[in-house]
């Protein structure tokens, strides 16, 4: 469905021969839409932008669509749709399979790396944002049409498993008995036997090898302690309602065997270079080399990833790879795909982004931590939520605060202020929803059900029905920006201002009490507006109940 925007931006474009930059305008006075495209090409031609802009007016062909156009100010052109327009845009969208949402012609898989929490060791808040944007990207890029895959690329591999299974044998540790949280216990008693006692380190160390030589018991345990640590990062994954599944699970060790004949390729052709005993690549740029093997012969984190993000390149078919974790890896990603576009493993084709998000601060605006000193567990952090609310709205209350906000910015968790039902929060849109809701189930006591297919709205003729309708028509451009650029701010920001209309819609335009076909038209609105609030929210991974 094309939408109201790219039908006038082509209107333009055909007069133009430039793209007109249609904005919204961000007060009423200045129209729905503005174009500045005359003070460029005026500038371009060295000519008045007023005179440009009066010329691009009267060429202009879009009486079908908007009230005359006006020129303001050094040359803006201000566009007001008609209401009849308005009209028809929010019926067709409300009957559209998709909800206006633009689909991809041509379905590409979209890998999206998120979440990777480590084996024996609970989820913190750093995972909790990954999982809570990763899911929201999942979301947004499915509803466009592409093919998502989601990788949890989970540290279930290193030198710690050493450790862990010389501590577990060392205390004959019943391991069916044990859960995420004693496997977290476990790792913390070996790490402090570790430091103690070197013979115990010596062991560790041998562990290590034996693990890596394929030593059947320490695989056995090795396996047993990640299906205690997936276990319970799926009920997490549970509590937190995202789409993750077992099936996305692909920690580093899935690419254990690929690790050497990836060296051994980049060593003969000459991207890796032995410095200092250890097999690296120095890229441009960057002060540290990216190391694929280190003096010692082991392979670590870098090596991993170039072998990850070759399989989902080669086997998955991935032509755009996403990677969520905290800011602080970034210097990582950026090094990884330098690697690999030297390679040839990342083709100039596949596209690969990395977002950074900031870190979540406590009420003294330093990192989050617990009063011990350690990092404050993801499932304390609902509780506390849910302390002052119930499970679904303390759910949305957190998803909210972290998608609201420019995703490599740090925010505050402070969990009065993101539960209330006021302000810019996820349960004052799940109220607006809510009481939408029940307007819509009053009217329908009433007997007025709107269907979606054949609801129409004939009368269009208060301001703020049209500021409504307007924003309505906004919600597919507010998607695809958030699957181009990876930014659900701006679909928060797109939603808040829509709740924020609502509201106004029920100041100024009596629904329930008003007759005939304004009754009507008012309630198809209040339709659409229920409609995309639900779907904006479900893209944000924050359900929309029908009651609070
Ligand atoms: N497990 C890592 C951590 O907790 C995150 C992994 C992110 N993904 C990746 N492909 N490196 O920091």
């Amino acid at each position: 469905m094309a939408s109201l925007l790219d039908i006038l931006s082509a209107r333009f474009h055909l007069v133009t021969g430039a793209d007109p930059e249609l904005r919204p305008s961000t007060k009423a006075q200045f129209g729905h839409y503005q174009s500045n495209v005359a003070l460029r090409l005026a500038a371009e031609q060295g000519r008045k932008p007023r005179d440009v802009a009066q010329e691009l007016v009267a060429k202009l062909d879009v009486a079908d669509l908007c009230e005359p156009l006006e020129v303001a100010g050094p040359g803006f052109i201000n566009i007001r749709l008609l209401p009849t327009v308005l009209a028809q845009a929010v019926t067709e969208q409300l009957g559209d399979t998709h909800g206006g949402i633009a689909q991809a012609d041509q379905p590409t898989v979209v890998v999206i790396d998120y979440s990777a929490p480590n084996v024996a060791k609970q989820m913190h808040v750093g995972h909790l944002r990954s999982t809570i944007i990763g899911d929201c990207f999942t979301r947004v890029l499915r509803a466009t049409g592409e093919t998502v895959i989601p990788q949890n690329h989970i540290g279930d591999w290193g030198r710690q498993f050493g450790m862990l299974i010389e501590q577990a044998l060392e205390e004959a540790l019943d391991l069916d008995q044990l859960d995420l949280p004693g496997a977290e216990d476990l790792y913390l008693r070996a790490n402090k036997h570790l430091d103690a006692d070197p013979v115990f380190a010596d062991r560790a160390r041998a562990r290590v090898v034996a693990l890596q030589s394929g030593d059947d018991q320490t695989r056995q345990i090795w396996r047993q302690l990640i299906d205690i640590s997936t276990a319970g990062f799926t009920r997490t994954y549970a509590r937190l309602q995202v789409l993750l599944t077992d099936a996305d699970i692909a920690g580093e060790s899935t690419y254990n065997d690929q690790l050497a004949a990836i060296c051994d390729d980049l060593e003969t052709r000459g991207i890796a270079t032995m410095d200092d005993g250890a097999l690296v690549v120095f890229v441009p740029g960057f002060d540290a080399p990216a190391i694929l093997r280190n003096s010692a012969g082991g392979y670590g984190y870098d090596v991993t990833d170039v072998a990850a993000l070759k399989h989902r390149v080669d086997d998955l078919g991935a032509r755009r790879l996403i990677y969520v974790t905290d800011a602080r890896q970034h210097d990582h990603f950026m090094k990884l795909f330098a690697v690999a576009r030297l390679a040839g493993y990342l083709p100039e084709t596949v596209s690969a982004e990395h977002v950074g998000f900031g870190m979540v601060l406590g009420p003294d605006g330093t990192p989050f931590k617990t009063r011990e000193g350690t990092a404050v567990h993801l499932d304390d952090l609902l509780d506390e939520a849910e302390s002052l609310a119930n499970p679904e709205v303390a759910l949305a209350a957190i998803k909210y605060a972290d998608l609201s906000t420019q995703l490599h910015k740090d925010y505050v968790f402070d969990p009065a202020r993101m539960t209330a039902t006021t302000g810019d929060t996820g349960p004052y849109l799940q109220y607006a929803h809510a009481r939408v809701s029940a307007i819509l189930r009053r009217a329908a006591a009433d007997g007025d059900v709107i269907e979606d297919a054949d609801a129409t709205i004939t009368v269009l003729t208060e301001p703020a029905e049209q500021w409504l309708a307007l924003l309505l028509t906004r919600f597919p451009a507010a998607v695809a920006e958030v699957a181009d650029h990876l930014t659900p701010h701006k679909l928060c920001g797109y939603l808040f201002e829509l709740a924020t209309q609502l509201s106004s819609f029920y100041e100024q335009c009596p629904v329930l009490k008003s007759e005939g076909e304004v009754r009507h038209s008012r309630l198809v609105l209040c339709r659409a507006t229920q409609k995309v609030l639900a779907s904006g929210l479900g893209l944000l991974g924050i359900a929309a109940p029908d009651v609070m």
